[in-house]
Formats: structure tokens, C-alpha cells, sequence
């Protein structure tokens, strides 16, 4: 029997600490290299990809595959999202489809856990001031993922290229977090001069941040640039970094973040501290200093996926949500 899950399912179990500790767990299990997870595949549409993200993490029990596919005109066109997730999971056991659910909001929340984790681990401790850009489905779960594991955040600074957007986005979080100023401001040199934490959440195609803005001792999360045609960083933030951390090297260097930098020769792989998996598992250490300017470069894995959608399976099989599929 197979476990079907509507995305409403998926939102009556799930939240950001259990999303944070499926995460924090993945990155563990991926530091002591017991996972296996191919690189991703993908197909060409003529206006859209779809993209095969599997992962196995034996430690965990886990097993399966997200299937996504992104159409960036679809709202347009067929009054659909873009961006179409499902996640299958298997039984590592006999490789029985456990559960079929929707993969959207998982990667709504998995994303901001992946940007919680590392300002977890390389965000100044006492963080106060937040600057975000990109008001969207990411700048919500970031700001979901960041209060979970910063307990002190005072302001956030929020720009987004779309003034409407922007204000409904400053509304919702002000009712959401009333013990957090929100405040908009015009462009992203004010959401990061003075901040201690930037997260940049956008698929801008041309980067908007610059070294010189971050203040000593900032923790960037770099999250929107996921293709090779999206950048949010300029190239001197990377040589403002003193620790460069990404999710999965191979994936960081297909970026727009970390290709282009690398094409103009001023970062390498063996510039990279380590990947996040490496800090969980206290392999390597995080921040040791106030003073450090740190750098988290996520692309997205698909243990998070399916580190997620495990824990979704587990809860929902414990309050009974879900239909029932025979084979
Ligand atoms: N790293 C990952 O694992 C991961 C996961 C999911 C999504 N993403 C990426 O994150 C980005 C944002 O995704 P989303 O779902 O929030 O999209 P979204 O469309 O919901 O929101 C994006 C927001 O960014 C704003 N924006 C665009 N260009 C901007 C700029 N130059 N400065 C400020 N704001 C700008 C838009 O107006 C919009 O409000 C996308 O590129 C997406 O592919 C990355």
C-alpha cells in the first residue's frame, strides 16, 4: 500500500523545527558520507525542465525521489505554479513505494531550514539585524527557518524589486512576528550595510550585492541563485568572505554565485572551508569568531527533500492523514 498526501496534508504535519531537524540531519549523515545521491537529471521542455533529484540516506532509512518541474510561464499560460514537485519514497527494504506527496511545500520549507542550518552554525550568536531581498516563497520560509534558531532578531530589512509585494510581505510577517520590526527599504545596499545577516532570496539574473556593504563579522545566505543563469553576489563578496560554505561543491560551482567568480579566476573548489555536511557532523567548525565575515551558498539537495518527506511519512502515518493507495 502506498501513502497518498495532498499538499493540505503536507501543511497539517509539518513545521519548521521538525523541517529544521530533517535538514540538520541529512547534512550530518551527508559529512560522514553515508549517502548516496546522484547528480541530478534533467529533460528539456520546450518551455520548462523537469528535474530528477534522488537521494539515499541508509542511517536515516530513507529513500526517494523528488520529481520537479519548472515552468516559468505557466501561471501566464495555464493558470498553474511554476514550480511542480512530488516526492516518492521507497523502502530501502524491499523498495515498496511507501508514500506518493506533493513536493511543492516541501520545498517551500526545506529551502529556509537549509538557511536556518547555516546561520545556525555561522551567524553570529547575539545576531540582531536582518537584511533580506526577495519578498517571495523563499523570503517567508527564510524568515520562518531564521527565527527558529535566532532567538534575538530585533530588524528586518526587506527589499524586493515590486512595491506592492514588498509591503503585503512587511504586513504578514509584522502579524506573524510581533517582537521583530519589519521595515521595507528602497534598494539592497540598505538591507545590508549594518545587518548581521543577508539573505538574498531572488532569481535575479544579475548580482546586487557587494562586499564592501557587509559589515565585519555578517553571515551571508545565499540562496536564490539555483542555475547557472541566476546571480545574486557580486564577486566581491566572495573575496569578503573568510569562510566560504556551501551546500555540495559540484552543484556550487554550476551557479551563477560561484561560476562566474571562477571564470574571472578568483575562486577555485579548494577555496571552499567546507561543505555544511562537514560542519554538522563536526567534522569542521563553524564560526569561532565574532569578526569573521562567513558565506553559506545553498543550491538545494535532495536529501533535504527526502529527509523531509521521511518525516512527513512518519507523521502522518501517526495521525492517520492520507489515502490509502493499492497497487
Ligand atoms: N537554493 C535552493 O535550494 C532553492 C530552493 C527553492 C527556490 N530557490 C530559488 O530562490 C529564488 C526565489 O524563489 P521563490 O520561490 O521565493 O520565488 P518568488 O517568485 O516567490 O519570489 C521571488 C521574489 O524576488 C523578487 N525579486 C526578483 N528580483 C529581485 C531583485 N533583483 N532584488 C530584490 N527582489 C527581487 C520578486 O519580485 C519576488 O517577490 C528562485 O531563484 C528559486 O529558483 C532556491
Amino acid at each position: 500500500m502506498t501513502l497518498y498526501l495532498t499538499q493540505d496534508d503536507v501543511k497539517k504535519v509539518l513545521d519548521m523545527p521538525s523541517t529544521i531537524q530533517a535538514v540538520e540531519d541529512g547534512f550530518r549523515e551527508m559529512g560522514k558520507k553515508a549517502i548516496e545521491m546522484p547528480p541530478r537529471v534533467y529533460l528539456h521542455f520546450p518551455k520548462g525542465v523537469l528535474i530528477a533529484m534522488p537521494a539515499y540516506m541508509p542511517g536515516l532509512g530513507a529513500a526517494g525521489t523528488k520529481l520537479v518541474t519548472v515552468h516559468p510561464d505557466n501561471k501566464k499560460e495555464h493558470n498553474l505554479p511554476a514550480v511542480i514537485a512530488r516526492i516518492i519514497l521507497n523502502s530501502p527494504e524491499n523498495g515498496l513505494p511507501l508514500a506518493i506527496m506533493d513536493g511543492t511545500y516541501i520545498t517551500a520549507l526545506r529551502t529556509g531550514a537549509a538557511g536556518a542550518v547555516g546561520i545556525k552554525y555561522l551567524a553570529n550568536e547575539n545576531s540582531e539585524i536582518v537584511g533580506l531581498c526577495g519578498a517571495g516563497v523563499q523570503g517567508r520560509s527564510q524568515i520562518m527557518g531564521l527565527m527558529e534558531v535566532r532567538k534575538n532578531i530585533k530588524l528586518v530589512k526587506v527589499f524586493d524589486i515590486i512595491p506592492n509585494t514588498l509591503n503585503a510581505f512587511i504586513k504578514e510577517m509584522q502579524e506573524l512576528y510581533t517582537s521583530t520590526k519589519f521595515v521595507p527599504v528602497n534598494n539592497p545596499e540598505q538591507a545590508t550595510i549594518d545587518s548581521d545577516i543577508i539573505i538574498t532570496c531572488t532569481p535575479s539574473p544579475t548580482p546586487f550585492i557587494k562586499g564592501e556593504w557587509l559589515k565585519k563579522g555578517a553571515h551571508v545566505s545565499a540562496i536564490g541563485a539555483d542555475t547557472a543563469a541566476k546571480r545574486e553576489l557580486e564577486t566581491s563578496v566572495i573575496k569578503k568572505s573568510d569562510k566560504l560554505v556551501v551546500d555540495f561543491i559540484p552543484q556550487a560551482f554550476v551557479v551563477g554565485d560561484f561560476a562566474k567568480p571562477k571564470e574571472e579566476g578568483v575562486v577555485s573548489e579548494s577555496n571552499i572551508y567546507a561543505e555544511m555536511g562537514e560542519i554538522v557532523s563536526g567534522l569542521k567548525k563553524g564560526r569561532i569568531s565574532p569578526t569573521e565575515n562567513t558565506l553559506f551558498k545553498a543550491t538545494g539537495l535532495a536529501i533535504e527533500d527526502v529527509g523531509t518527506a521521511c518525516k512527513v511519512y512518519e507523521l502522518a502515518k501517526k495521525k492517520g492523514i492520507g489515502v490509502n493507495l493499492q497497487s
